[in-house]
């Protein structure tokens, strides 16, 4: 008899920055989603702001993916699950240079345990979360996905290179694993209900969550880590790209390992194409919101690269995805999850 029963996708990290979002845009898609994560770094009331966007709350189980006894149990109970979309790890570059052990452990056994499990579990499909940083500073812009791999600056982001070859290899020697890989620019903003965004959680690392919060008097000012680049303004130019935008890529990723039999990896950058420099994002801020960003120019961030922005074209063409949201309509979002953020507190 023909199964017309929803696609069942399991997301790691579902409860997560760009996990929440693709949740959303999931179940908005008409997927079955089945959320994992040990909320290390989220929250369980994200999925209360997910279930108020979409009417439903999706299934979410407390697991660490570097438990595979748990994974093993997870996927045993929730059999056929069509694909996973693994977004669980641990991503604060700093973070990564003094606990280089702690990222190598989550970022690069969770994903092994998963490779292990899914030809068991019958599970084909693998979308992985990956990231620009793999290219180090390009030599060539806009960077396409041939651009070399080069050294990485970061732990984090060698645990990003060592997961992107695992996938290879596995995939290679196993014909019944598929996987999209995804390599992320910078994501920003918020869902534009302002019901779910990145959480705020500790002192942010990222650019656009602290100018947020230092709009909100949060912080005095932001340091602005350079501005003798060689770029128009000295400050450097990164691809920001609105976490919704980011959300449906995913969608369309997943469509296409359902759909198509790919006998190896496909890698694709997911950018907007267009580079903004450190000191236009903060200008046009202010000019979406009205508030005012106090900053100092302080030295160089070391590990900072110059300037990247993403040549996304083979995402246009293969997913047919295209990054739509202005800047400013994202740097809106992001205000608005502020503002919400904030108000919440008030009401506690
Ligand atoms: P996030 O920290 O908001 O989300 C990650 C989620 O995974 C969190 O909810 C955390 O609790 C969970 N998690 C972590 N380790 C886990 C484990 N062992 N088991 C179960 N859950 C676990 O991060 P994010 O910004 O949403 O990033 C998601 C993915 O995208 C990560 O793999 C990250 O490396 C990648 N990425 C992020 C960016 C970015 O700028 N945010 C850019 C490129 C790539
Ligand atoms: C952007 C620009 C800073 C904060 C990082 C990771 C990358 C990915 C995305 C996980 C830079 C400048 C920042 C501040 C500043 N994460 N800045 N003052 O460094 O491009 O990428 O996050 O995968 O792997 O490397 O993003 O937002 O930290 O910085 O001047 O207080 O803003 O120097 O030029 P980045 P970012």
């Amino acid at each position: 008899m023909l199964d017309l029963s929803p696609d069942k996708i399991l997301v790691t990290g579902g409860a997560g920055y760009i996990g929440s979002h693709t949740v959303v845009a999931l179940m908005e898609a008409g997927f079955d989603v089945y959320v994992v994560d040990n909320l290390s770094n989220s929250n369980i009331e994200v999925l209360n702001g997910i279930e108020q966007i979409t009417g439903k709350r999706p299934l979410f189980e407390n697991i660490d993916c570097t438990d595979y006894v748990a994974m093993d149990k997870f996927f045993t109970k929730h059999e056929g699950i069509k694909a996973v979309i693994h977004f669980a790890a641990s991503k604060a570059v700093g973070e990564s240079v003094t606990v280089p052990l702690k990222y190598y452990r989550n970022n690069v056994v969770g994903l092994v345990n998963l490779l292990e499990l899914m030809p068991i579990h019958k599970v084909q499909g693998l979308v992985f979360s990956s990231s620009c940083t793999v290219y180090g500073q390009p030599d060539i812009l806009p960077v396409d996905e041939t651009a070399p791999i080069k050294k990485a600056l970061s732990p984090y982001g060698n645990t990003k290179q060592i997961c992107e070859n695992i996938i290879f290899d596995t995939v290679h020697a196993n014909n019944a694993l598929k996987s999209i890989i995804l390599r992320y620019f910078n994501p920003i903003g918020a869902h534009p209900s302002a019901l779910i965004g990145e959480l705020p959680n500790g002192v942010p690392n990222n650019l656009v969550p602290f100018v947020v919060q230092t709009a909100a008097g949060v912080y005095k000012k932001i340091r602005i880590f350079g501005d003798d680049y060689n770029t128009p303004d000295g400050t450097c130019i990164r691809d920001y790209i609105n976490v919704m935008d980011l959300a449906e890529a995913h969608v369309s990723a997943v469509k296409r390992l359902i759909d198509k039999d790919l006998t190896m990896p496909e890698v694709f950058n997911l950018g907007t194409g267009k580079g903004l420099s450190v000191m236009e994002l903060i200008k046009t801020f202010e000019a979406v919101t009205g508030m005012r960003v106090p900053y100092e120019i302080v030295g160089r961030r070391e590990g900072d690269i110059e300037q990247v922005w993403a040549n996304p074209t083979l995402a246009q063409k293969v997913l047919k995805w295209k990054a739509k949201t202005s800047v400013e309509d994202t740097l809106a979002s992001a205000w608005r999850w502020q503002q919400h953020c904030m108000e919440a507190k008030n009401d506690k």
